[in-house]
């Protein structure tokens, strides 16, 4: 088989929403998914945005959607994302919130709390939970390593990370709980501010069982001794690593309008870099597995009104070279 599920040793994702699982027109879309996928993650049904509709108000049925086909498909299901600081990650509501700093850090932690515990709640045919993991917070982290100031630092204060891992956690004794990032690789000093956090923790009894690796890249950066050495530093955590949102743009000048061959070939060499080293360098018990970030080209969020090609398949669904060099490295 080269389905990419049957050639991985650790789960393989893709990006999902509650609306194309239930969707009449989607059945091409579902019956890749489940061919090469045996992980998915909520494209953006699970943020803050959907889920929190008022203090005390939350609406599951996307996730819910979502859990329910991964149980009926036999998937896992990653949790994505507690806290991210975007305004359109936000709630309007929230972020114009006029109580006190406490009260918000009230609504916060009651939020993080009903989250875990209401999608902890699903098991599969073995016991084990659904919902494997949550990206717990993302994004905490400019690129230079210093702490964002966002609404939720300026609310509760830049320690409030330690309190949502630590609400994670007892909600859900067992669910794993990440922390997700872009330009870990790539960034020297936020990978190691990353690194230097979450050494913090392990030191101090703050919960973390891993670090997502977004690894949204393109042909032309990071070079591939710096993934190696990204992927190299992270496993050197002991924590679980997952790629988390892999897509490579083949058009980071935008001096292309379709894509070419050369092009085609030097992603296909970077996706085949990416998913070699993840099966060479981290340890099989941190493999927590690599999600991309989409099905098709177009259904990409880099798509730009189709001048960027990230992904593994064309618009009819069929493999593009990149899936080939991609399934090779597993
Ligand atoms: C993106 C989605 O793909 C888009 O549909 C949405 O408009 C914005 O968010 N980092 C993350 C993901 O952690 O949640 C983002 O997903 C991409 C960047």
């Amino acid at each position: 088989s080269d389905n990419l599920q049957d050639l991985a040793s650790f789960p393989i994702g893709n990006i999902v929403s509650a609306s194309r699982l239930a969707s009449n027109s989607e059945d091409e879309f579902r019956s890749l998914l489940n061919s090469d996928y045996n992980s998915i993650t909520a494209e953006n049904d699970m943020k803050m945005a959907n889920i929190f509709t008022g203090p005390g108000n939350y609406d599951f049925s996307d996730g819910d959607a979502i859990v329910a086909y991964a149980k009926a498909n036999g998937m896992r299901v990653h949790g994505h994302v507690l806290i991210w600081h975007p305004e359109y990650a936000i709630p309007d509501w929230l972020e114009n919130f006029a109580g006190t700093d406490q009260e918000f850090e009230a609504l916060i932690e009651d939020y993080v709390k009903a989250t875990v515990e209401h999608f902890a709640i699903e098991v599969d045919a073995n016991g084990n939970s659904i919902v494997a993991a949550w990206d717990v917070v993302n994004e905490y982290f400019d690129d230079n390593g210093d702490v964002r100031s966002t609404l939720f630092t300026q609310r509760m204060g830049s320690d409030y990370i330690e309190r949502v891992f630590q609400w994670a956690r007892e909600a859900d004794p067992n669910v794993k709980l990440f922390y997700n990032d872009y330009n870990i690789a790539g960034q020297t000093n936020k990978r190691n501010s990353i690194l230097s956090m979450a050494n913090t923790f392990q030191n101090s009894g703050i919960p973390i069982d891993g670090i997502g690796m977004q690894m949204h890249f393109s042909i032309a950066w990071p070079s591939q001794q710096e993934i190696t050495q990204a992927i190299t530093d992270v496993a050197g955590s002991g924590l679980l690593v997952h790629v988390s949102e892999l897509d490579i743009g083949v058009n980071p000048n935008d001096d292309i309008t379709s894509l070419t061959v050369e092009r085609a070939q030097e992603q296909e060499a970077l996706y085949n870099h990416v998913s070699s080293e993840y099966s060479s360098i981290v340890p099989s018990g941190q493999q927590y597995g690599i999600t991309v970030w989409g099905v098709r080209d177009q259904d990409s969020w880099r798509y730009d009104g189709g001048t960027e090609w990230p992904l593994l398949y064309n618009e009819n669904f069929e493999f593009k070279i990149a899936h080939r060099g991609f399934a090779d490295g597993l």
